[in-house]
């Protein structure tokens, strides 16, 4: 069952459900793409960060060499590291990540973070870590002074030379899309922010659909992805909300698949990571159902702004450095 449904992005069409590639395990991923792709998945969200590009690119290629589907119904996405965020490290980024996704060129290319951070060399630890100096005696964070101005024209470069056909931007809040709109000369297509029940993200989304800029929701299930990380409890999960069990009775679906319809029922595209075969096809079978105008509203009245991926929090927690970037 091949997602046909699409979201514009640019010029392009991206499948409204996506393959999210997060914490794929690397000895997982090959299969677990070739797999999706074989499922229906044609948009893979991966990121450099992710630390499995080379596995998911086995994984693109095993699926293209057998013939399940071509190139150009693929869609790729990928994200740009904190580390690489000057201009002369963008395009060796990018050529990294189009190497290790076994690709001439990526459907969409975003920045990770809006967090520069200073460069680490590929051939020294690749991908880089949010911290410096693994090895250092008190491993921290080493911030970099480079204005995003910069990163996005280096960016735009990309575009121009064909290696990228969309870019867009992750985490970014809106007073930043606000920001890079006055200096963009090539508009970012899309923009990618955890959204899910408990953070409906409400002028965020409306802004984006305002400037017609593509939404695409991480973590769309909630805290599900944040338990094992020690960043959510399980307590968290937004599938025992008796307004969501309800709509999965009334339609004989699983609370994690009207969860995933309440997603796109916003017009956003969601990008749910599962490693379990009848998960992922689980959350590829959204088509054949929608939810009424009361069950989306009780959904959205859930929202308690609770963010699981919040930088300041987790880097103080991690690394003991205080960046605070959503505030
Ligand atoms: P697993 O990989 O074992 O399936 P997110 O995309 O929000 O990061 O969510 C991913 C988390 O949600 C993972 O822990 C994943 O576990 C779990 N998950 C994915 N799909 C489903 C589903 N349909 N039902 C329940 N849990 C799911």
């Amino acid at each position: 069952m091949v997602v046909k449904e699409i979201i514009r992005v640019g010029n392009g069409q991206m499948p409204t459900v996506g393959m999210g590639l997060w914490k794929l395990e690397k000895d997982l991923a090959a299969k677990a793409v070739r797999d999706g792709i074989e499922m229906g998945y044609r948009h893979l969200d991966s990121a450099t960060d992710y630390a499995n590009e080379a596995e998911v690119g086995d994984g693109i290629t095993q699926a293209l060499n057998e013939g399940l589907c071509t190139r150009e119904e693929l869609w790729v996405t990928s994200k740009l590291w904190n580390t690489d965020h000057r201009r002369e490290h963008v395009r060796p980024a990018l050529l990294k990540t189009l190497s290790d996704l076994q690709v001439d060129y990526l459907d969409l290319y975003l920045i990770h973070f809006p967090i520069a951070l200073k460069h680490v060399p590929h051939n020294q630890i690749y991908p880089a870590d949010w911290i410096y100096d693994l090895e250092a005696e008190t491993p921290k964070m080493e911030l970099d002074n480079v204005p995003i101005s910069e990163t996005w024209a280096a960016m735009e470069e990309l575009v121009e030379e064909g290696l990228v056909r969309n870019i867009g931007v992750c985490n970014f809040p809106t007073a930043l899309i606000h920001d890079l709109l006055t200096y963009a000369k090539i508009k970012p297509a899309a923009v990618q922010v955890e959204v899910h029940p408990y953070l409906t993200q409400e002028r965020l989304l409306r802004l984006c659909h305002d400037r017609d800029i593509a939404v695409t929701a991480f973590s769309p299930l909630g805290a599900l992805s944040y338990v094992p990380l020690n960043m959510a409890k399980a307590a968290d999960t937004v599938l025992d909300e008796p307004v969501v069990r309800a709509a999965a009775d009334r339609l004989g679906k699983t609370p994690a698949q009207i969860v995933l319809r309440w997603g796109i029922q916003r017009h956003v595209a969601i990008i749910p990571k599962s490693s379990n075969p009848k998960r992922q096809l689980e959350n590829l079978q959204l088509f054949d159902f929608s939810l009424n105008d009361q069950e989306m509203a009780d959904i959205s009245a859930l929202n308690r702004n609770q963010r699981f991926n919040d930088p300041g929090e987790f880097c103080e927690r991690a690394f003991g450095t205080f960046h605070p970037i959503y505030d």
